[in-house]
């Protein structure tokens, strides 16, 4: 089933969908562009396919992979939805919000997609060139982040180049990703929030009328998102500095001006999109400064701050 592919294909155009979804049916590994991050994308059926996915990023492989499909009706094949998840999907989806749900019978997924759970994560992207790209393959495709493990997530095509250059059949270029950080993933039964991400907490609260309980467990499913230390820049991070300190690249927010900023305006959106993008940029301004470590001003901790702050954690914290 697996064709490896011998010709690499380097960076694809919008219009080559067809010759992208081509590499993904035989097999091979393509990033591509979601609104949320660029994904490392394979065949969610093809046990090899997806076992390189694991090897290109050096993923522990008791990880379970998240799996894309292009609308709900596509979902309801892989897996059985109660009508809290049905209504969550009405409202979220196409959007950066992933499903965690029981696996249906017959759903002729690898078992590497789900690390051998009875349950799997699902999204529909909402960025016009994975639809297309789905459309095209028109099977789910597994696809964690297009970075090496532990490392900065992608938010542009340059990034997952950097990052996994000759260890994949091709890079699907789509510009930069609008939302910028990963989707939030949710439990439906019980509900829980696994990990905040592109859709803040709040309207997801606002949607099922209750706070949501986070289920964020050490040791439970074990994923890199979930590790301490992850989305890690070459340079020691530090957090919450206000003022410009020699050796170090500051990455400024609203009133704190820096080297480079995550948004001038003090605006969370804005600073979501931009985050994975200026920490690749810190990394290079540092490598090319001689500064030894990045300066991070402080992001205010509601809505999509959450999220970013959660990122911003774990790339400082120990490695
Ligand atoms: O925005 C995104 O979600 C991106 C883009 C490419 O779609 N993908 C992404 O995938 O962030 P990844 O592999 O980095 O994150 C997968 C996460 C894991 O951290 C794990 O917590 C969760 O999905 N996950 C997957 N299957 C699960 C399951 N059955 N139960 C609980 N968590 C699961
Ligand atoms: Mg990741």
């Amino acid at each position: 089933k697996t064709q490896r592919h011998t010709q690499k294909q380097g960076r694809l155009t919008p219009d080559q969908v067809p010759l992208a979804a081509q590499i993904l049916r035989d097999g091979g590994l393509l990033a591509f562009p979601t609104e949320t991050v660029y994904g490392l994308g394979a065949d969610a059926t093809n046990g090899q396919a997806v076992a390189r996915i694991f090897a290109a990023k050096g993923r522990p492989v008791f990880n379970p992979l998240i799996v894309h499909v292009v609308d709900l009706a596509a979902a309801e094949r892989l897996a059985v939805f109660d009508d809290l998840a049905r209504d969550l999907a009405a409202r979220f989806w196409p959007g950066p919000l992933s499903l965690v749900l029981p696996l249906r019978e017959g759903h002729g997924l690898s078992p590497l997609v789900t690390a051998g759970l009875e349950s799997v994560a699902i999204r529909v992207p909402s960025a016009p060139l994975a639809r297309r790209l789905l459309v095209a393959v028109g099977r789910p495709v597994a696809a964690p982040s297009a970075n090496p493990s532990g490392r900065v997530s992608p938010t542009r095509a340059e990034h997952v180049r950097d990052g996994l250059g000759d260890l994949i059949d091709g890079v699907l270029d789509g510009g930069a990703c609008a939302v910028g950080l990963e989707s939030t993933i949710l439990r439906t039964a019980p509900l829980a929030l696994l990990r905040e991400g592109g859709l803040s907490a709040e309207a997801i609260e606002a949607a099922v009328g209750q706070p949501l309980s986070r289920d964020t467990t050490p040791g439970k499913v074990q994923a890199p998102g979930q590790l301490s230390s992850h989305y890690a820049p070459a340079r020691p991070v530090h957090l919450d500095v206000t003022e410009p300190t020699p050796d170090a690249v500051l990455i400024g927010f609203g009133a704190v001006a820096g080297d480079l900023t995550l948004s001038a305006e003090g605006d969370v959106v804005e600073a979501a999109a931009n985050l994975f993008d200026m920490l690749h940029r810190a990394d290079r301004l540092a490598r090319a400064q001689e500064a030894l470590w990045i300066d991070i001003a402080p992001v205010p901790e509601a809505g999509l701050g959450r999220a970013i702050n959660d990122r911003l954690r774990r790339a400082a914290s120990p490695r």
